[in-house]
């Protein structure tokens, strides 16, 4: 299905919400089998991962806290630029925390791999991460996430949580942005 949305641009659904909802089950029950009631902290990647996030804990029954760190990686449009990480809401230790760092998209892994290196300064327990949507192809980096929703094309996504030029992230679906609107 093809829809024009408020910037003029034209996109084609890739991920259904039903599909979304089964794959998110999913993963959850990796995750829930994986930790076996163990108390947890998730640590979301703002701002792309808070409507997986959202839909994410509730479906884990384990006790569970929730810290936040922002990435931005002030791409020009679709390209990667310079990352900038701010860590200054997480706490200091997380020493006897089993951690799940929780984001949208795997692209090239620099993102993941660099906030992965910064909380394992903080001697978490444990220390995992989890992803919507990872780009076949495309990583950079010697880490792959551990709990993965769907692996996708190396096309540029948008919606639950993803944007382009900060829009979209409020659509329910994943959809691909059509490539002369990038
Ligand atoms: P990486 O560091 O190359 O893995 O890029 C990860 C970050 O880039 C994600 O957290 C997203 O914010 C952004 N990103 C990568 N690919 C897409 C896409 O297709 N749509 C929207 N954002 C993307
Ligand atoms: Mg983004």
């Amino acid at each position: 299905m093809y829809l024009t949305l408020d910037l003029g641009t034209t996109m084609k659904i890739l991920l259904t919400e039903d599909e979304l909802r089964r794959g998110i089950e999913r993963i959850a029950g990796e995750i829930r089998e994986y930790y076996q009631g163990r108390p947890l902290t998730i640590v979301a990647v703002l701002k792309g991962s808070v409507v997986l996030m959202s839909d994410l804990i509730r479906l884990l029954d384990m006790p569970l806290r929730i810290e936040i760190v922002r990435a931005s990686s002030y791409r020009d449009s679709t390209r990667p630029g310079e990352l900038k990480l701010k860590l200054d809401m997480l706490p200091s230790e997380l020493k006897d925390r089993e951690v799940l760092l929780v984001d949208d998209i795997f692209d090239t892994g620099y993102t993941l791999a660099e906030v992965l290196s910064q909380l394992a300064r903080r001697h978490p327990a444990g220390l995992r991460s989890a992803v919507l949507l990872r780009k076949e192809g495309r990583c950079e980096v010697d880490v792959e996430p551990d709990f993965v929703g769907f692996d996708i094309p190396d096309r540029f996504v948008v919606g639950y949580g993803l944007d382009y030029q900060e829009m979209y992230r409020n659509l329910p679906h994943v959809a691909y942005l059509e490539t002369e609107d990038l």
